[in-house]
Parts: structure tokens; C-alpha cells; sequence
């Protein structure tokens, strides 16, 4: 339990599809946290490594990680990349089919993890994505690990992806979910995985708010 007004980290992992961005995005606003989306650093470096014609596993790619300038503005919003806005570009069909193999190199994720834990030091902050119950935040004051069945994640990124114009079908989007999934999952470092102190939600038959409401009600159990 915590007393409203004190310093809070708050960290969540959880597959693609489960919720956490929307979740935790929300949780910021209502709370006043800092909001850290760290799978948009991954996508982030994936988007360097494709401009620059990188190999995921290159030298190169792991100095350009070292030299490279990730910035957060308007809470989480919006991402910037050597100071040009990349928000729409990290969310491309291109950058989903590489990113895993991109966030599967311990060099490059021994950088971002250090950035993160530099923006967790600054103050109140919910941080979600694979590692940030395991390895980034591992003393967090709350951890959740949210979930959902692989077809209503899959139907929930089809939504997101219509919504930008996108074209894809509900089987291919399954299809890259599920190949992602066992990218994260059977990776050698920081694989994503249930933290044992983590509590589990699981999202599939419940709305945002409905998760929303329940995890604040874990942090601030007197405030309801
Ligand atoms: O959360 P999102 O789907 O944007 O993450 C994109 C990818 O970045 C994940 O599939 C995973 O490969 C990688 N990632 C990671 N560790 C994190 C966050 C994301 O390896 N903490």
C-alpha cells in the first residue's frame, strides 16, 4: 500500500496485445506518474538499425545504440530520435517484424536498460514492457504482469493498425504476434516472463478502465 503523494515505481510486463501501453498510459494521467513505453526504445534502435542498413546482430549497430539520443516528450507521446519526431515510424509493419531480433542483443540492451533506469531515478514513474518486473526495476514497489488470449491480442493490434491505414488481416497479425511472443519469450537474456512477486492480470474479457481501476486499486487500496 502506498500513501498518495509519495514516490512510486510502478512496473508492468506483459506480451504484445496485453494492454500495458493503453493501461499504463492511462494510469499516468490519472495518477501524475511518469509514463516509460520502453518496447518504443527498442522500436526506436530497430528504426536506426533499418535506416542505416544494419544488421540486428552488427557492431555497428550496438555503437550507434551508444552514440544515439532517445528522448520521451509529452509523457510518452511522442519519441524522438537524434531530435527528429519517430512516433509513427516505430509503429510500422517493418519495425514489428524486427524489433524482436533487435532487443534479443545483451550489448544493446544493457544501453537501454541504463537509460531507463536513469529516467526511473527522476521520480514517480509506471514503466511497462518485457523486463521492467525482472531485470530493469526488480525492486518496484508494484509489479503486474498483464495477459490476454493471442486472438484478442491479435484483435486489438488489427484495430490499431486500421486505425493508421494499415492493411492486414486478422491471421497475419496472430501470425507476427505469435512469432514475436516466442522471440521474447525463448530469448537467452531478459526473456519476458512472469516476475514471482508479480500479481497477473488478465485483461482478454475486461475493458481499459475496468484494468485501470483495478491496478490503482492495488496501489491506493484506502482511496476508494
Ligand atoms: O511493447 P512493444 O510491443 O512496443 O515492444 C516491441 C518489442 O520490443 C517487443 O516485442 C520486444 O522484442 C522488445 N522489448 C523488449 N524489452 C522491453 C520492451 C520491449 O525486449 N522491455
Amino acid at each position: 500500500m502506498k500513501e498518495v503523494g509519495s514516490q512510486v515505481t510502478i512496473a508492468m510486463d506483459g506480451p504484445a496485445g496485453s494492454g500495458k501501453s493503453t493501461v499504463a498510459r492511462r494510469i499516468a494521467e490519472k495518477l501524475g506518474l511518469l509514463y516509460l513505453d520502453s518496447g518504443a526504445m527498442y522500436r526506436a534502435v530497430t528504426l536506426l538499425a533499418l535506416q542505416e542498413g544494419l544488421a540486428a546482430d552488427s557492431p555497428k549497430l550496438i555503437d550507434r545504440v551508444k552514440t544515439c539520443h532517445i528522448e520521451f516528450m509529452d509523457n510518452g507521446r511522442t519519441i524522438l530520435l537524434d531530435t527528429k519526431d519517430v512516433s509513427v515510424q516505430i509503429r510500422t509493419p517493418a519495425v514489428n517484424r524486427l524489433v524482436a531480433d533487435v532487443a534479443k542483443i545483451p550489448e544493446i540492451r544493457r544501453e537501454i536498460v541504463k537509460h531507463q533506469q536513469r529516467i526511473g531515478a527522476e521520480g514517480s514513474i509506471i514503466a511497462e514492457g518485457r523486463d521492467l518486473t525482472t531485470i530493469v526495476f526488480p525492486n518496484a514497489d508494484f509489479k503486474f504482469y498483464l495477459d490476454a488470449s493471442v486472438t484478442e491480442r491479435a484483435k486489438r493490434r488489427l484495430a490499431e493498425l486500421q486505425a493508421q491505414n494499415e492493411k492486414a488481416t486478422l491471421v497475419a497479425v496472430e501470425a507476427e504476434i505469435r512469432e514475436r511472443d516466442k522471440k521474447d519469450t525463448t530469448r537467452e537474456h531478459s526473456p519476458l516472463r512472469a516476475a514471482d512477486d508479480a500479481a497477473t492480470v488478465d485483461t482478454t474479457d475486461k475493458t481499459i478502465e475496468e484494468v485501470v481501476d483495478l491496478i490503482i486499486a492495488h496501489v491506493y487500496p484506502n482511496e476508494r
